[in-house]
């Protein structure tokens, strides 16, 4: 059996219990059509696919299938595929049409102005190499199949595309992204609970503004990520304290201890999935304490997963908020699946916010192009979003494989983690000796980024490393970008 994930087919994401065999995933193809995160009619990946992406043998996959079909979950038909069968339960789905602007969701606090945190943008450099964290292969936007789909999104856009939307966003996309965010990172998400927004940063400005409407002071943060969105969280004016760190991840049950020096915080930002930077993902008891003390507390997680399409090793990491999508805010973005140009991103809400963020949404900024969340939609819809993630995937894994085996072969004291998923790696350095590498790479034209970047100033450093991201340079410059990785570690 291959033992890398399929280039064909779509992502299904399931909690598989116990060993990988037939029954236990009966039991959680049964899971996810009875909860509904799997809707009806939505196409199944074929069972060589399934196989390939589960690391079982088609067989067991086929047959599971064939038995669900004989139970009346699904049904099987020559030319559509495997699909989930209709049922008596009523189906979700909205009508098609726009939906008018939520009743009274303007709260009168909205009106006052939105403050601008003072963000420094990055000066143009044209350093020989690039390795930096945080953008993926620019060359590989799929650009002929973009194309295609905005086409035939245009041709098919009702004139009422063109005027003054919902601040939500086009219905069409909300719809096509509920069964996609379901199907492959297992939220519970319904269409109006998604707010479209301009890329995660302008998402975290959206929450940002209703938790401090709603009387919110601080917001927590984990011990190392991007200072761009902390920065954004205190220019808003909200406090960032700090959550302590340890070898398994972020000290979530300081939520709620003597380490955030008695701030209380009324929300958590996290990367749980797979942190930024350092790669780990958060361990299933602190998934669950960071829920629990969201329900005991009140508060919310605002859960970034930035790059949850992008793991390698077969472990599914659903998204947090499929623990309790009424105490955690999903952001999702297509900066890494896509292209960060695109400024295309969604947050999943609970009911209890849903209306203010989209209220706030309104009253910043209206909506996003209309014409790209329909291209989006399209994409989505049409299968190209999969077949390009999958695709990506298999070129970012082989990448890091190229990362991993370079690295032991040039600097065998140098530990690369953080390789399960996502489009960067760290690579441990000698303590004390980050920075002289950070100068080497300058020289020799590198541009790459030192874990100590990503710190949070009020924690101490304890680690020296360098942020790798492989997937940055295009395909033609990523050898030489290694050679030159090498020649600069120690
Ligand atoms: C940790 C993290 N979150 C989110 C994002 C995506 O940000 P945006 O959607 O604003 O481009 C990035 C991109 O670099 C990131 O590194």
């Amino acid at each position: 059996m291959a033992n890398e994930w399929a280039t064909f087919g779509s992502d299904l994401h399931l909690e598989l219990r116990g060993p990988r065999l037939r029954a236990g995933l009966m039991d959680a193809l049964r899971e996810a059509v009875r909860s509904g995160r799997l809707e009806a009619g939505t196409r199944l990946p074929s069972s060589r696919a399934l196989a390939a992406d589960l690391g079982m043998a088609r067989n067991t996959v086929a047959d599971a299938y064939a038995e669900l079909v004989a139970e009346g979950w699904l049904t099987a038909r020559q030319g559509s595929g495997t699909r989930v069968a209709r049922r008596a339960e009523p189906r979700r789905a909205e009508p098609r049409r726009a939906e008018p602007r939520p009743a009274g969701a303007r709260p009168s606090r909205t009106s006052a102005p939105v403050p601008v945190p003072a963000l420094t943008l990055p000066r143009p450099a044209a350093p020989a190499h690039n390795l930096k964290p945080g953008t993926p292969d620019l060359a590989s936007f799929p650009r002929a199949e973009w194309l295609k789909a905005y086409r035939r999104a245009l041709t098919a856009a009702p004139n009422e595309a063109f005027g003054y939307g919902d601040p939500r966003g086009r219905i069409e996309l909300r719809t096509v992204l509920a069964e996609y965010l379901a199907r492959a990172r297992g939220v519970h998400v319904r269409p109006e609970r998604i707010v479209v927004c301009a890329g995660f940063m302008h998402g975290l400005m959206l929450i940002g503004q209703v938790l401090l409407n709603r009387g919110v002071r601080d917001v927590a943060v984990e011990s190392y990520g991007l200072g761009l969105h902390a920065g954004l969280l205190t220019g808003a004016g909200l406090g960032t304290p700090v959550l302590p760190f340890d070898e398994r991840g972020t000290r979530v049950e300081e939520l709620a201890g003597p380490a955030l020096a008695g701030a209380h915080p009324g929300a958590v930002l996290m990367t749980a999935a797979h942190q930024f930077p350092l790669g780990g993902a958060l361990p299933p008891d602190r998934r669950a304490a960071v829920v629990d003390w969201a329900r005991a507390s009140g508060g919310f997680v605002l859960e970034d997963d930035y790059d949850g399409e992008f793991r390698y090793d077969r472990q599914p990491v659903g998204a947090l908020q499929g623990l309790d999508p009424e105490r955690v805010v999903y952001l999702g973005t297509a900066s890494k699946s896509l292209a960060p140009g695109l400024r295309l991103a969604w947050m999943v809400l609970p009911e209890s916010l849903a209306a203010e963020v989209a209220a706030v949404k309104g009253a910043v900024d209206w909506t996003s192009s209309a014409p790209d969340q329909l291209a989006f939609a399209e994409f989505l819809a049409s299968g190209a979003y999969d077949r390009h993630v999958r695709a990506m995937r298999l070129r970012y894994r082989r990448r890091r494989d190229q990362l991993v085996a370079a690295v032991a072969a040039h600097s065998p004291g140098t530990r690369v983690s953080g390789i399960a998923a996502g489009l960067h790696a760290v690579l441990t350095l000698p303590p004390g000796t980050e920075q002289d590498v950070l100068r080497s790479a300058a020289w020799h034209g590198l541009a790459v980024q030192g874990v100590n970047q990503f710190r949070r100033p009020t924690v101490p450093a304890t680690l020296d490393g360098l942020v790798v991201g492989y997937a940055t340079p295009p395909d033609s410059a990523w050898q030489g970008a290694l050679r030159a990785l090498c020649q600069v570690l120690p």
